[in-house]
């Protein structure tokens, strides 16, 4: 069935409130591919009520971005959320969602200012704003978001934990192209030979794990072969770093259940990855 195309803030207050049973969200900005496609049908699995907002936020865009580019197809995104049988889209405007520019922020502390926020330093301010008016308009009990990124995962849980939301935060295992390559909106400005580049950060992960398995654990020497894996491939590393998952702390020695995360320029393109050591 065609879900309900929720344009308004009001709108979609009135219908949350009345909603009854177990509210799953996804947020999104649109342009869906079969990453955002696998939050959203693990959101069917698991909730009553399935709603997916679709908003390209300008406030986590910094001026030199590429919000004005970002891609958009509102018409395919329907079809494909309707295929799913979500039950409401939400799609507000600009004008309502920001109507006098932003004055009010939320902003998590430290955590945002590492790894992509290093490159990116407004980025997360503005995730972690939007996301706290979508909760607020939609309320909902359960929300979907991908492990590919990965930051903005650990921020978001750190969100609602400090602000006391009730909503639980699910963590969605990142969904690959055949040949490893993460999903993401992004990959569409790659060209033929950008595309076939682009596959350095999947294979300088599995890499990395390969060495973990042969009890290489040094984060640096893993690092090192990493970086020279994407150079050869002609990626520009943005940075490589061994984490804890929940501080996001830099590990030294690689231990179970630690995350390798990277961002790597393919052609003016910053593409961003990440893998579990197990
Ligand atoms: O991951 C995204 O698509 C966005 O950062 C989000 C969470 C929808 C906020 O705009």
């Amino acid at each position: 069935m065609r879900p309900v195309l929720v344009k308004t803030i009001s709108q979609m207050m009135q219908i949350s409130t009345k909603l009854k049973g177990t509210i799953g969200f996804v947020p999104t900005m649109g342009y869906l591919h079969r990453g955002h496609l696998s939050l959203v049908e693990t959101a069917k699995k698991n909730a009553d009520i399935v709603i997916v907002s679709i908003f390209v936020n300008p406030t986590q865009f910094s001026p030199n971005e590429d919000l004005s580019q970002y891609p958009r197809d509102i018409d395919s995104d329907i079809k494909l959320l309707s295929e799913l049988d979500v039950d409401y889209i939400f799609f507000p405007q600009e004008s309502e969602m920001y109507p006098d520019g932003c004055k009010t922020w939320v902003n998590v502390d430290k955590i945002t200012q590492v790894l992509c926020g290093k490159s990116r330093p407004t980025h997360f301010k503005g995730v972690t704003t939007i996301v706290a008016k979508l909760m607020n308009i939609v309320d909902p009990d359960l929300m979907y978001m991908g492990e590919k990124d990965f930051q903005q995962l650990v921020v978001l849980r750190q969100m609602a934990k400090d602000l006391n939301f009730k909503t639980e935060i699910i963590g969605c295992p990142i969904i690959r192209e055949e040949d490893g390559l993460a999903m993401s909106s992004r990959n569409k400005y790659l060209s033929p030979a950008g595309r076939k580049n682009a596959l350095c950060l999947h294979k300088a992960l599995l890499l990395a794990k390969k060495r973990f398995r042969q009890n290489i654990t040094n984060s640096s020497k893993i690092i090192t072969e990493m970086a020279d894996l994407i150079e050869n491939m002609e990626g520009v590393i943005d940075y490589i770093e061994v984490v804890d998952p929940d501080t996001l702390e830099h590990i030294t020695e690689l231990k179970k259940g630690c995350r390798i995360l990277l961002a790597v320029i393919i052609e003016n393109t910053r593409l961003i990855d990440n893998m579990k050591m197990e």
